[in-house]
């Protein structure tokens, strides 16, 4: 029996097992199988605020039977409030021997020292500006729900695309799945995508294009994916604060911009949302938030039975 290792980025995912992953999640959304992982420990540590990750992860494992022990808040109530360093936490949890550790950690590079000092799998909700594989997972599973992998897609990535951590994971899945896929990367000078990812898009002869004209690749795409400011990342960064402000509105999904869009285009965003999307777009056809988070549910089954059990 094949078993994930865990989940640390989007990288370490073969197209194969891609599909097995989609594969179980489809299942486990339409059977919604229970006892498959009775007697099995969860154990989620998040450093960081979070409604869609925690709570789907820990609904997943106990409607699988399973057991959770959770701290929400671990800068305030574990002993990362007295010092402690994620290493020795991870050593001490790994030590009481769950069967998985999901962490949200509050800096880049977190999920990889924590396999390096866990001895059970890893699972990253999401670290720092770094990455949000299990979410870019969702992401690219509701993509695949209304355009099939042999056809063209075209793709506006918008917003913080600097610090935003599910546009960083899906630029690693989405070559991966679409081999003719164009993509714009739509944000204020100020938080652009960093090299490592246009490296690997250009690395993967991936056509991608940096614009500040958001209304100008509306009409052009089959996607528009929005993230918001990641202000927890730029607060004490005042003059870039200053500076977004003013130019927020040209990057601000409206319904008349919704409008500009194909009719059968989709409209994605990882939540939560902020002043990026106007809260009426929420009824137009084309946004598909809840449908991602919605699939969040059994994506997340699937990566657990696939970390705990095997394949
Ligand atoms: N999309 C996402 O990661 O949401 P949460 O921060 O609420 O988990």
């Amino acid at each position: 029996m094949r078993k994930l290792p865990g989940v640390i980025n989007a990288q370490q995912f073969s197209i194969e097992v891609i599909c097995e992953i989609f594969s179980l999640a489809r299942f486990m959304r339409k059977t919604a199988p229970t006892g498959l992982l009775a007697g099995k420990i969860l154990c989620s540590i998040f450093y960081e605020p979070s409604t869609r990750t925690r709570i789907s992860f820990e609904i997943a494992m106990t409607q699988l039977g399973g057991a959770v022990i959770s701290t929400e808040n671990a800068r305030e109530f574990s002993s990362a409030a007295k010092g402690e360093k994620l290493e020795h936490t991870m050593r001490v949890i790994s030590g009481y021997n769950p069967d998985v550790i999901i962490l949200r950690y509050d800096a880049q590079g977190g999920a990889e020292i924590a396999r390096k000092y866990s001895k059970v799998p890893i699972i990253n909700a999401g670290d720092g500006d770094g990455q949000h594989p299990t979410q870019g997972l969702l992401d690219l599973f509701t993509i695949g729900e209304y355009y099939p992998s042999n056809e063209e897609l075209v793709i506006a990535l918008v917003g913080d695309l600097r610090c935003g951590r599910t546009v960083r994971s899906l630029c690693y899945l989405l070559p991966k799945c679409y081999r003719k896929i164009r993509i714009y990367l739509v944000s204020p000078s100020q938080l652009r995508m960093k090299d490592d990812i246009k490296n690997y898009l250009s690395g993967r002869r991936v056509y991608f294009e940096e614009t500040e004209d958001f209304e100008g690749v509306l009409r052009k795409v089959n996607i528009v994916y929005l993230t918001r400011v990641q202000v927890e990342r730029h607060e004490k960064n005042e003059l870039l604060k200053r500076a977004l402000e003013k130019v927020a509105p040209n990057f601000r999904m409206t319904w008349e911009r919704a409008e500009m869009m194909q009719k059968d285009a989709i409209i994605m965003h990882p939540l939560p949302i902020n002043d990026e999307v106007d809260l009426e777009v929420d009824k137009n056809h084309r946004a598909v938030w809840f449908r991602q988070s919605d699939n969040g549910l059994p994506l997340r089954k699937a990566l657990l039975v696939m970390t705990i059990n095997g394949y």
